[in-house]
């Protein structure tokens, strides 16, 4: 498809380009010379739909747009949506990068925290909308590094990095900057557009979780393999809560936790269990049920085994759900474990994990006017039927 790339920034065009190579990317000048785009709203969304929006009424043609802006948690988010123009209207990078130093020569380093934040949009001239964010976190530098960024580059350090944005070569930093995180998700989004058919789901749902999960954890921020668990006593009576997925293969969902918790005790009187992901930036849910078994206590200590000292130790300091008086009865077992134990930390005998095997697997797309897509898998005798169920 073609489309006009609402900025004269040639090293926005230049990132872009690379991003969504499906889309042949006109610039402003070759068809809009005289077009002027402002900035002139309080979000990076409103600011890059606005450009795209005046792009598509300018020409009539598909627009691609992004905002993007550096918060620092020192300067309670700014500059933020000001970033650009943070010394002034037409403040050049090296003016901008002046005053943020300025602002924070007095701040210690560990206290420079910051992120970049973009949002990309792309508006059709028959109205349909689309837009996606991506962030990078990082902490700024007061003494400028590298040439081959712009903006704030060669003061923002990203995390797990030494050298700043500026230093960085482009095809690198797209794996995981601001920029490169927003345009994949709309890449995303451009090529599967919120739908789901019956023509592009898989025949096996766990297959089909894996795409979706691989999906959820290129574009999701946070925790994609955060999961509700729903449990019921023997009563009836439910509780849920959260966990994490540590394990997927043909068999089921695995998770950990203490056998003696509440979870544990509910899953002992009735083993069967619902689990829910949702995932806000694709505007995806799945809804799992299944009966739960407990995996062997060699799988368990091989994960067990895998996890960090502080977590181990934990695990045994922890009687998971019990009322205890106060807090610290548990940080005084926790450090009397600690200095007791070597590094061979034994598995609690009342702690693994538990494989949820699905009976139904139900994949929720959103879309527009609450007509979304639910396509439910049924587990029959050695198959999967494949169902649609009203929004
Ligand atoms: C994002 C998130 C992930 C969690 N992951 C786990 C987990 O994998 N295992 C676990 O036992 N508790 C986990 N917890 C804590 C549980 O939500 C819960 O507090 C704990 O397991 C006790 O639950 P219960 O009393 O209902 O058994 C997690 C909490 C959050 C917010």
């Amino acid at each position: 498809m073609r489309a006009v790339f609402a900025s004269r920034n040639p090293h926005k065009l230049d990132q872009v380009r690379r991003l969504l190579p499906e889309v042949e990317l006109a610039t402003l000048d070759d068809v809009a010379p005289d077009l002027t785009l402002d900035e002139p709203f309080d979000t990076y969304e409103s600011n890059a739909l606005g450009k795209a929006r005046a792009v598509v009424d300018a020409t009539r043609l598909a627009a691609v747009a992004d905002d993007s802006g550096l918060e620092v948690d020192a300067l309670g988010g700014a500059p933020g949506v000001m970033s650009a123009r943070y010394a002034g209207a037409r403040a050049s990078d090296e003016v901008n990068n002046r005053k943020l130093v300025e602002q924070l020569h007095t701040v210690p380093e560990e206290e420079r925290t910051c992120r970049y934040r973009c949002v990309a949009a792309i508006v059709y001239p028959d109205g349909r909308e689309l837009t996606a964010e991506g962030s990078c976190e990082g902490r700024v530098v007061l003494e400028g590094r590298g040439t081959l960024g712009f903006g704030y580059d060669p003061h923002v350090v990203p995390e797990g990095e030494t050298r700043t944005m500026g230093e960085i070569p482009l095809d690198e930093k797209l794996r995981f900057s601001h920029r490169g995180r927003a345009y994949r998700l709309l890449a995303q989004k451009l090529a599967h557009p919120g739908s789901l058919d019956e023509s592009d789901v898989v025949a096996n749902p766990l297959e089909q979780f894996g795409k979706w999960l691989r999906d959820a954890i290129e574009s999701q921020p946070g925790e994609p393999h955060a999961m509700t668990l729903a449990t019921a006593a023997r009563d009836g009576k439910p509780s849920a809560r959260m966990v994490l997925l540590r394990g997927l293969d043909e068999r089921g969902f695995v998770f950990y936790t203490n056998y003696e918790s509440r979870k544990g005790k509910d899953l002992t009187e009735n083993p069967q269990a619902a689990l829910v992901f949702y995932w806000n930036a694709l505007d995806r849910q799945v809804c799992i049920t299944g009966r739960v078994t407990k995996l062997t206590s060699e799988e368990s200590k091989r994960y067990f085994d895998s996890r960090p000292i502080g977590s181990r130790i934990g695990a045994w300091a922890s009687h998971q759900s019990r009322i205890i008086s106060t807090r610290r009865e548990l940080v005084d077992r926790f450090r009397e474990l600690m200095s007791r134990h070597g590094l061979d930390i034994p598995l609690p005998p009342y702690w693994g994990g538990y494989r949820v095997t699905p009976d139904t697997i139900e994949f929720w797309q959103g879309r527009p006017n609450r007509l979304h897509d639910r396509l439910r898998y049924t587990r029959t005798e050695n198959d999967w039927v494949i169902e649609r169920l009203s929004p």
